[in-house]
């Protein structure tokens, strides 16, 4: 009688030619086609697997894997895992990974053309165009706030934050950046970054990008009082996670003109997008989509399926996998 293969669950569609990979080893359980699953459909998807790859869609918590008695890894698509329960998988001893790096230099340029979008007015003014407003050209018409040499403020200086303060030194931007620990100086002083306070951060970017990751005590970091710090003539972006913003006072402060205006690419109920937001103008809307060029996305799945299979003792990483989450136990950090 031959042994049981490991199994695995692919939560949703992702590139079969890489998930392919998974085949030699294990057997793969896919999902068809885009779902929301419920937690009790991923709970049973879990019950018999001993691997999973899913994406920031998927929520797993101490209720989903009650019954996963064989799971071992859970192999997320995507560097944010706000989705898991670190704390929950690792007392079950299951090892978490996720896929950073990959993404950095994709998800920074789309920071970055988010941020030049809500300053120069960019969606707004195609908006303006298409809906037949333009009478030709008008010297006063949809004025901005200029990009190059402004102060550039990045609240979150991690790999993203740092690559997006690369590209601020091209647009001659003066860099300031918030961090709970200020970088080695060794990192910090080719960026040309300069470490301030949370408030003086607020209260000094020309534009302000948020790249920091979202937990329990960054929830609505960015409310009426930290937005009452910003200039009016400022721009606030996101490319991080919605639950860091208080949406409803954004809204207020970009109608009342008190924020310039904003770009979010992240949203806190998503795919609901507070309708307040979507009936202003000055607001760049996108649709979580900031690590989302083709190769990138390869690239990604690419890692997390190494992941998976390393954590399984499967693949070129065997036992090593590239990238486990910190709280991994300490054999596969
Ligand atoms: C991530 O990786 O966390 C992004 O938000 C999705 O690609």
């Amino acid at each position: 009688m031959s042994a049981r293969r490991p199994r695995v669950w692919v939560s949703q569609p992702l590139f079969p030619d890489l998930v392919d990979r998974l085949g030699r080893h294990v057997e793969v359980r896919a999902t068809p086609a885009v779902r929301k699953h419920a937690p009790a459909d991923i709970a049973a998807a879990l019950r018999d697997a001993e691997g999973a790859l899913v994406t920031l869609n998927d929520t797993i918590g101490a209720a989903e894997i009650r019954g996963a008695s064989r799971l071992r890894v859970v192999a997320n698509v995507g560097v944010g895992y706000d989705n898991l329960d670190i704390a929950a998988l690792t007392q079950a001893g299951i090892v978490a990974t996720n896929t950073p790096d990959v993404l950095t230099e994709t998800t920074a340029d789309f920071g970055f053309a988010l941020m030049m979008a809500a300053a120069r007015r960019i969606t707004e003014a195609e908006r303006f165009l298409r809906d037949g407003h333009w009478q030709g050209w008008q010297f006063g018409a949809l004025l901005g706030g200029d990009v190059h040499g402004r102060t550039l403020g990045i609240l979150g200086m991690g790999r993203i934050g740092q690559a997006i303060a690369r590209r601020a030194r091209g647009f001659d931007m003066r860099v300031l950046y918030h961090n709970r620990n200020r970088l080695d100086p060794v990192v910090e002083t080719p960026l040309q970054a300069q470490w301030v306070d949370r408030d003086t951060l607020f209260a000094e970017a020309d534009h302000l990008l948020l790249v920091l990751p979202y937990a329990a005590d960054s929830h609505h970091l960015v409310d009426a009082a930290t937005l009452a710090l910003m200039k009016p003539s400022a721009t606030l972006t996101s490319i991080a996670r919605g639950g860091l913003i208080d949406e409803g006072a954004l809204a207020e402060a970009l109608a009342s003109g008190r924020l310039a205006a904003a770009a979010l690419d992240v949203f806190e109920g998503e795919p609901r997008v507070d309708p307040r937001l979507l009936a202003l103008h000055n607001v760049v809307l996108t649709p979580h989509i900031a690590s989302g060029s083709l190769a990138t996305r390869r690239a990604m799945v690419a890692l997390a399926v190494d992941n998976l299979l390393a954590v399984l003792g499967h693949g070129p990483h065997a036992n090593r996998p590239p990238s486990p989450i910190a709280a991994a136990p300490a054999i596969f950090r």
